[in-house]
C-alpha cells in the first residue's frame, strides 16, 4: 500500500480575473521509502499540489474544491487543522526552495532546528541540544557542536539548505517534501544536496517528493516520476522506463529540451508554443497546441491518466490508442 496516495485533487484560485484551475486532478502515489520526482515546467501546478496537502494554500483566494489525499490511512483533505499542523513537522516535513528566506535571521541554527523537537516532542534544553547537534551531523555540517550557535548569515547556502534538512529531519518523518530544494544553489552545491537526500532516504527508509523542472536530477535521484503539465499528471511511470520510452508526447518535449552531454553547458531549449492558460474550465489535451503528435480529437476529447503497460501511465489518448 502507498504512503501518500492522492487521487484527482482540484486546488482552484478565485480571482478577479476568473478561477485559475492550478491543480485540476492530480493523481499521484508514494511508496514508503521510495523518492518520487515531481517534474513540469513553471506553473504547472506542482507546488500548490504539495501546498494542499499540507493547508498551506491561502484562501481565500485559494480552495480546495475536490480529491482525496491518504496518508498512512487518513485523508488529510479531511483532517482538521489542529491534527494537520501537528502531522507537518512530525510525519510529513517540507524543506522550501530558498533556504535564505524559510530561515530566522534572528535565531541561532540551534534554537531553530529545536524547535519541531520542542512542538512536537516537548523536548527543550540538553536533551533538545543533543538531538540538534546529531541531526546536524547527520546532513554533513563540520564543527556542529560550535557552529550551531550561530546564526543563518554566517552559513552559505548549502550550508543553510542542511541546516533546513536538518530541521526537517529531526522528527523522523516518513516523507520528505522537498520542493526545489538545490535551484537556489550553484552546480556542485546542487549535486552534494542531492546527494544527501538521497543518501538520508536510503538510510532512513524515509518517502522524499523531489519538486524539480531539471529532467537531469530525476534520473540522477529518483525512484519513479510523475510528470505535470497545466495542473494534471500527464505521465507516470519508474524513472527507468520513463527516460526508456516516454508516453507523453510533453515529457518527450522535455527531453528534447535537456542539453545532450555533447552539448553540456548549452541552454535548455524551451519548448515551442504558449504556456497553458488556466483560467476556466479546458476540453481535451492541454498539450495539444504545442504537441507535435496532435491529432483533431486531442483538442475535445477527456484525456484521463491511464495505465497502458503495467506500473507505467499517460494521459495521452494517442500513446494509449498505440498509435504513437
Ligand atoms: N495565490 C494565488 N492566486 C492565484 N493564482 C495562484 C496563486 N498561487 C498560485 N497560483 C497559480 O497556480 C499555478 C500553479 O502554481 P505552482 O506554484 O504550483 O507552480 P509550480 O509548478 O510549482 O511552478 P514553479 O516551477 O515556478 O515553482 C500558477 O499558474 C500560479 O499562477
Ligand atoms: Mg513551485
Amino acid at each position: 500500500m502507498a504512503l501518500l496516495e492522492l487521487s484527482d485533487l482540484r486546488t482552484w484560485f478565485h480571482t478577479r480575473e476568473g478561477v485559475v484551475r492550478a491543480v485540476d486532478g492530480v493523481s499521484l502515489a508514494i511508496g514508503a521509502g521510495e523518492m518520487l520526482g515531481v517534474v513540469g515546467e513553471s506553473g504547472s501546478g506542482k507546488s500548490v499540489t504539495f501546498y494542499s496537502l499540507l493547508g498551506l494554500v491561502p484562501s481565500p483566494p485559494g480552495r480546495i474544491e475536490s480529491g482525496r489525499a491518504l496518508f498512512e490511512g487518513r485523508d488529510l483533505l479531511q483532517m482538521p487543522p489542529r491534527e494537520l499542523r501537528n502531522l507537518r513537522g512530525r510525519r510529513i516535513a517540507m524543506v522550501f526552495q530558498d533556504p535564505m528566506t524559510a530561515l530566522n535571521p534572528y535565531m541561532t541554527v540551534a534554537a531553530q532546528v529545536a524547535e519541531p523537537l520542542t512542538v512536537h516532542e516537548g523536548l527543550s534544553g540538553g536533551a533538545a541540544r543533543v538531538r540538534v547537534l546529531e541531526a546536524l551531523r547527520a546532513v554533513g555540517i563540520q564543527d556542529a557542536e560550535r557552529r550551531m550557535d550561530l546564526y543563518p548569515h554566517a552559513f552559505s547556502g548549502g550550508m543553510r539548505q542542511r541546516v533546513m534538512i536538518a530541521m526537517a529531519l529531526t522528527t523522523s518523518p516518513a516523507l520528505l517534501i522537498a520542493d526545489e530544494p538545490t535551484t537556489a544553489l550553484d552546480v556542485t552545491v546542487q549535486a552534494q544536496i542531492l546527494d544527501l537526500i538521497a543518501g538520508l532516504q536510503r538510510d532512513r527508509g524515509m518517502a522524499v517528493a523531489l519538486i524539480t523542472h531539471d529532467l537531469g536530477v530525476v534520473a540522477r535521484a529518483c525512484d519513479r516520476v510523475a510528470v505535470m503539465y497545466a495542473g494534471r499528471v500527464v505521465e507516470s511511470a519508474t524513472t527507468e522506463a520513463l527516460f526508456d520510452r516516454p508516453r507523453h508526447p510533453y515529457t518527450e518535449a522535455l527531453m528534447h529540451s535537456l542539453p545532450s552531454t555533447a552539448d553540456a553547458g548549452a541552454p535548455l531549449r524551451a519548448i515551442p508554443g504558449m504556456p497553458p492558460d488556466l483560467l476556466g474550465e479546458r476540453t481535451g489535451c492541454s498539450f495539444a497546441p504545442r504537441c507535435a503528435h496532435a491529432a483533431d480529437r486531442c483538442r475535445t476529447a477527456a484525456c484521463a491518466l491511464v495505465e497502458t503497460v503495467p506500473g507505467h501511465a499517460t494521459a495521452c489518448i494517442r500513446a494509449q490508442a498505440g498509435e504513437w
